[in-house]
């Protein structure tokens, strides 16, 4: 049974390790923990996955509670995948996010057929800089 828990309760190391698992660290600078204990310090949002004491799902996001939540990073442990966390990841993200707030990301090449099979429109003029 897999148990859902917000906020930071994990360690750096536990982050990385779950990043690799996942692939998502193919597109995160995982190897550079100056980076990533900022990415973890900083997210005001995150919720996660937990089978026991193995973190098995991660959503950080950054978010005013008001507005807009960034949901910058979406990992499931491979061995995980497919069975609903991702999914329950983001309706959780959503609710603490608080209703006004519209969930923003960026899919990687790998789940650009994930977002809109769970409900995602993709917005005509997105904009990076
Ligand atoms: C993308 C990711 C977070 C999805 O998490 P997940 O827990 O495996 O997904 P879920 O089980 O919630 O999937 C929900 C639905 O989407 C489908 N789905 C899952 N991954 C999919 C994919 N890559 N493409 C299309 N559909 C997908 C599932 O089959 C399921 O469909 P159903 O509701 O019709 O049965 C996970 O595959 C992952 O961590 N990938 C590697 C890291 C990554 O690319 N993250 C995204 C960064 S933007």
């Amino acid at each position: 049974m897999i148990e859902y828990r917000s906020g930071i309760c994990f360690t750096l190391d536990q982050m990385i390790e779950l990043y690799n698992a996942s692939t998502l660290s193919e597109r995160r600078p995982a190897g550079d923990r100056q980076r990533m204990a900022k990415m973890l310090e900083n997210a005001n949002l995150i919720v996660t996955a937990w089978d026991g004491e193995e973190l098995v799902g991660i959503a950080r996001s950054l978010t005013d509670f008001a507005f807009c939540t960034y949901l910058s990073d979406l990992a499931v442990r491979v061995s995980y995948q497919r069975r609903g966390i991702g999914k329950e990841l983001i309706r959780r993200t959503r609710e603490l996010g608080g209703p006004d707030a519209k969930v923003i990301l960026l899919s990687a090449p790998k789940a650009v057929e994930y977002y809109p099979h769970i409900g995602f429109t993709q917005h005509p003029s997105a904009w990076v800089l």
